[in-house]
């Protein structure tokens, strides 16, 4: 029996939600979070159904206590940690000049400030442990900067994230844990659904194999990262995205 025991945060939709279901498929226990308990127990309930080991917890990845508490519950309910999968995230698409403050933070304050909570907790559940990996969501917009929609602060946010993972990779070296983060591009989740059909179709024209990622895609390169089959894979940035981000 897998003994293997994986958190994925904003695992009520999207990517999240596909990674939850991959991890389900290996036979590895998923602790599903998000700030949407409902429709994460919802998520949860039919891998339960389908014979997997499944829980929803509510997380406010803005909030230290909330990010607490949850790996607070791991700790107790399982006693260890395998894998952290960093997926909870927001975008903001105001233009530059309306963008305010609040908006800004509050961009950051999820998006990075989030994941650092997220990833902190983890090595405090999987430094007894010598062995774990860690997959922090990042984006194409971290490289290459956003479209022309307004993404300042979702790209100094993604931009963050991988700056921050490359620089606790250094860092913790030889603590047994394993740290990456993946570059998706355009996924096709609620983050997209927004788009109008007349920019979706230039945001596909743009990308070299024609087409939006499914979340699955993205799901399959993080469960890569997460096996033994990565055991040499550290401190690096995957671009799942059709071809974008190429030199
Ligand atoms: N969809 C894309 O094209 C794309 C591309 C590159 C990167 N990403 C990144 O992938 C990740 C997942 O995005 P998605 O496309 O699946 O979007 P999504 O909107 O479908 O899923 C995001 C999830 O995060 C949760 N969430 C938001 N704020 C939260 C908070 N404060 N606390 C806890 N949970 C919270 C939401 O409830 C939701 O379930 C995000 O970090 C996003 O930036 C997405």
């Amino acid at each position: 029996m897998n003994q293997r025991v994986a958190l994925v945060t904003g695992a009520a939709s999207g990517i999240g939600r596909a990674v939850s279901e991959a991890f389900f498929k290996e036979g590895v226990t998923v602790c599903l979070a998000d700030r949407d308990l409902q429709q994460a127990e919802a998520v949860a309930a039919v891998f339960r159904e389908y014979g997997g080991r499944a829980s929803a917890y509510q997380v406010d990845v803005r909030n230290e206590e909330s990010v607490g508490a949850l790996f607070d519950a791991i700790g107790q309910q399982f006693g260890r940690l395998d894998h952290c999968v960093t997926c909870a995230g927001v975008i903001n698409k105001t233009k530059l000049l309306e963008l305010t403050l609040a908006e800004w933070e509050e961009v950051i304050r999820i998006n990075l400030s989030g994941t650092f909570l997220c990833v902190q907790k983890s090595y405090e559940l999987m430094l007894p442990q010598k062995t774990g990996s860690i997959v922090a969501i990042a984006s194409d917009t971290a490289k290459r900067g956003g479209g022309r929609i307004g993404t300042a602060a979702y790209g100094a946010s993604k931009g963050g994230v991988l700056a921050m993972v490359k620089s606790i990779a250094r860092e913790m070296a030889g603590s047994g844990i394993r740290i990456n983060s993946i570059c998706p591009g355009p996924a096709d989740t609620s983050m997209h659904h927004q788009l109008n059909e007349e920019l979706r179709e230039s945001v596909a024209a743009a990308i070299p194999l024609g087409r939006f990622a499914k979340p699955e895609e993205i799901a399959n390169a993080v469960l890569f990262l997460c096996s033994d089959k990565a055991s040499y894979v550290y401190g690096e940035s995957l671009n799942v995205d059709g071809g974008i981000l190429m030199e």
